[in-house]
């Protein structure tokens, strides 16, 4: 899979850590930086991995900042984009299972690195349920 990651400053180390082991478990990675952790805002990062995904560059979104929630707002104002702010394994599954997430945002301030990467690992490998979520889903997106 194509996984398109980018952080801000307060995400920078998770993501520095993540891609590797992205890589490891077989997916392509497009990293949308920064390049360091000098201070940036987030919103600026999220919209590149957002637009990855919404026009195929990418399949899947990977967003870190301090808590997750401030990527997780900033890619949701993308059309197409339903980013899920998720903190532990267990939620990025059931936001792939009923929410057909195609972002997930993680903290890289309060959560392990541990848990990071169980829940991209999840995120990336759980299908989108389909079935009574469909119809949810479309709802969803009909709103933009
Ligand atoms: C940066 O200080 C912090 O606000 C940002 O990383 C994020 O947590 C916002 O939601």
């Amino acid at each position: 899979m194509k996984v398109s990651i980018a952080s801000d400053h307060a995400g920078f180390e998770e993501k520095e850590l993540l891609k590797p082991y992205l890589a490891q478990l077989g997916h392509e990675v497009i990293d949308r930086g920064p390049d360091s952790d000098e201070r940036v805002d987030y919103p600026d990062f999220a919209e590149l991995v957002a637009k990855d995904v919404v026009s195929g560059e990418a399949d899947r979104g990977v967003l870190v900042c301090g808590t997750g929630i401030g990527m997780a707002v900033a890619a949701n104002k993308v059309d197409g984009i339903r980013a899920a702010n998720v903190t532990s394994p267990e939620f990025a599954q059931l936001a792939r299972e009923h929410n057909d997430a195609n972002v997930v945002t993680v903290s890289g301030r309060f959560v392990s690195d541990e848990v990071n990467r169980a829940i991209v690992k999840a995120f990336l490998e759980t299908d989108f349920a389909g079935g009574r979520h469909a119809g949810r889903v479309a709802k969803i997106m009909a709103l933009e």
